[in-house]
């Protein structure tokens, strides 16, 4: 298949860009870099664009006759989705619209929508199942949910297929450690952990010990980001016209923040001092993954699974490109 990948110089996207080549596709990047990487993305193959230029997305999809989308172009921080709502509603919401109206004048009728664990807010119920409330607590939250909903809409009305992938927390790197995470400013906790041990910040911060957990902190489902690309590629063959598919992509296993620590102590053999800090707002006590639904249906199932692992993935590319893809 040709596919746009929209947001495919950023982490998970360039990810799922490297895994699609692999299985054989077509693949064009399209991005602004606004948070991406270049050098993330096969020489050659990126188109420099913006979601809000209804134009350049047609004349991208018409001219590499496109037959299908996936898309991660968006902003995802919480703390500022509160604090700029407008930003998040305008990129998000109004860019995305942007791009399937771009799809229906073009004819482009398959895409793969990056959503997020932040639809269900505070779950009644952990592991949380794809049918649980839908109930976001942040501006975040609801424009991915919103999206959901034009993307469920637009299949009847129009005939798109789409599948919605709602990740929780990703993480990790490529195997070979050439390509990984640098966002910035950094706010994903394992990231942050191992700065700490590259002496680039003094301790970690944790917000809240006294949650209804075992050890007191949250409780998070680390997904690797190979993981989740294969998610990606295997829903891909599934999508039928004017039907939806809804997957929750996580290993369905939790690790508090206190364990990630511990096994970040371990991997890289650095103490990484802890500050306790009172809770922030709106941070769940446990957020996991009921993964049964992916597992049954596309026969999908995590390489990584032990935190550690994980952990050590992440290490590999952070040592090696201390400065992510730039320069000090
Ligand atoms: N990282 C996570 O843990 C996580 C969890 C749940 C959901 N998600 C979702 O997954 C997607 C990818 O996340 P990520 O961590 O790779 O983020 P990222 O910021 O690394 O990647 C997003 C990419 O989209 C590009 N982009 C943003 N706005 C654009 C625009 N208007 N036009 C063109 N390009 C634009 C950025 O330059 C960047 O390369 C996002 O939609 C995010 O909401 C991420």
């Amino acid at each position: 298949m040709i596919v746009l990948v929209v947001g495919g110089a950023g982490y998970i996207g360039s990810h799922a860009v490297r895994g699609l080549v692999q299985a054989g596709h077509d693949v064009w990047v399209l991005d602004n870099l606004s948070q991406g990487h270049a050098a993330s993305v096969p020489a050659g193959r990126l188109v420099r664009g913006e979601l809000a230029d209804r134009g350049a997305l047609e004349t991208a999809l018409r001219d590499h006759k496109v037959d299908a989308v996936m898309h991660f172009a968006a902003f995802a921080s919480v703390p500022e989705s509160v604090a700029d709502p407008a930003k998040y509603y305008q990129n998000n919401l109004v860019g995305t619209l942007n791009l399937l109206d771009a799809m229906r004048a073009t004819g482009v009728g398959r895409i793969v929508f990056s959503s997020t664990a932040a639809v269900y807010g505070v779950p009644e119920v952990v592991p949380i199942p794809e049918d649980a409330p839908k109930q976001p607590i942040n501006p975040y939250g609801f424009t991915k949910l919103a999206m959901e909903h034009a993307l469920a809409d637009y299949a009847r009305a129009y005939g798109l297929g789409y599948a919605v992938l709602r990740y929780f927390n990703a993480c990790g790197a490529s195997s070979d450690a050439t390509i990984g995470e640098d966002h910035t400013p950094e706010t994903h906790l394992i990231p942050i952990i191992l700065q700490v041990a590259l002496g680039q910040r003094e301790s970690l911060s944790v917000f809240g010990t006294d949650y209804p957990t075992p050890d007191g902190t949250c409780i998070r489902d680390y997904i690797h980001v190979e993981d989740l690309a294969d998610a990606h590629i295997r829903v891909l063959d599934r999508i039928e016209p004017g039907r939806g598919l809804t997957y929750n992509v996580g290993t369905g296993v939790g690790a508090s923040v206190r364990e990630v620590v511990d096994a970040a102590r371990r991997v890289t053999g650095h103490p990484i001092p802890v500050v306790a800090h009172p809770r922030r707002a709106g941070d769940p006590p446990s957020l996991v993954a009921s993964s049964q639904a992916i597992r049954r249906d596309l026969e999908w199932s995590p390489r990584y699974n032990a935190i550690e692992e994980i952990v050590a993935s992440a290490w590999k590319w952070h040592k090696s490109h201390p400065h992510g893809y730039g320069t000090p």
